[in-house]
């Protein structure tokens, strides 16, 4: 059996619908959607139907278009609610939530766990010499400004840097508890390094990309996979042992339309 992952499927587009739709089955394999299935419920839902049959098992964490509501909805629908909506989604289908207990991997070598974190940004990945006051601007500065600004709304927490500083206390307290022998497969929407949140032609989109809390968690805690996607540029690097995969499909123009789906699943193990 094989773990694979994938994200930023963004099924809105018809082509990344059809890629979907068109993966074969892996009946013994577990994969891992890290983010950004769509927009709406409705898309993580097609996403969730299509392919809970094919595996064996499926592992989901949000991605930051996942979150987006209507500006339009009441604000007790939004944020926190609207990511519960998701989880209970996803466990009416049976796929591992970042709510749920972290999942024994069943195949062969060490003693594994399956963590789907969810995270967030706090706009700490900016350069020092700009405050967190000053980091919209500066990006906006540049022409960047994120639709997470309009979109992702942070209720009931007051801003989304708090909701993320929960996020993170909360998933640290979780790893802190784990056996220290158990090697953790990590999978979360955003990098956990800043180093990894290079965006060549926007690099001020950064403060959308993660946050410092996260940068020595493959050194805290015994991290042998971390898998990350939302900047639709993939790569696979190893930092101090530990190796990084951003795994993303992304948008129609960014993969060759003459290949499948299956040509971008990364294997994990
Ligand atoms: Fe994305
Ligand atoms: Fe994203």
């Amino acid at each position: 059996m094989k773990l694979w992952a994938t994200s930023d499927l963004h099924v809105g587009y018809d082509e990344n619908r059809r890629a979907v739709q068109a993966l074969p089955s892996y009946p013994d394999d577990w994969l891992i959607i890290a983010g950004d299935t769509g927009e709406t419920p409705a898309h993580l839902d097609f996403v969730l139907r299509t392919l809970q049959p094919r595996f064996a098992q499926l592992i989901w964490t949000p991605g930051n278009h996942d979150l987006w509501t209507p500006r339009t909805l009441p604000a007790d629908q939004r944020g926190v609610a609207h990511y519960e909506r998701l989880v209970k989604l996803c466990q009416k289908y049976g796929v591992l939530t970042p709510e749920d207990p972290y999942a024994r991997w069943p195949g062969d070598g060490p003693t594994r766990a399956i963590v789907p974190t969810f995270l967030l940004f706090d706009y700490s990945f900016r350069p020092a010499s700009v405050s967190r006051e000053q980091a919209i601007q500066w990006a906006a500065d540049s022409g960047v400004r994120s639709a997470d600004e309009d979109l992702l709304a942070p209720d009931p927490y007051p801003t989304r840097d708090e909701w993320c500083a929960a996020r993170v206390a909360a998933t640290e307290a979780r790893l802190a508890a784990l056996p220290k022998d158990v090697k953790l497969i990590v999978a979360n929407h955003f990098p956990l390094r800043q180093d990894l949140a290079v965006l060549p032609r926007i690099p001020r989109f950064s403060i959308w990309c993660g946050t410092t809390k996260t940068h020595d968690w493959h050194r805290r805690f015994t991290i042998e996979a971390a898998v990350y996607g939302h900047l639709h540029l993939r790569s696979s690097r190893v930092i101090d042992g530990t190796r990084f995969d951003e795994v993303s499909l992304g948008y129609p123009k960014q993969w060759n339309q003459s290949k499948a789906l299956a040509d971008y699943l990364r294997r994990i193990l």
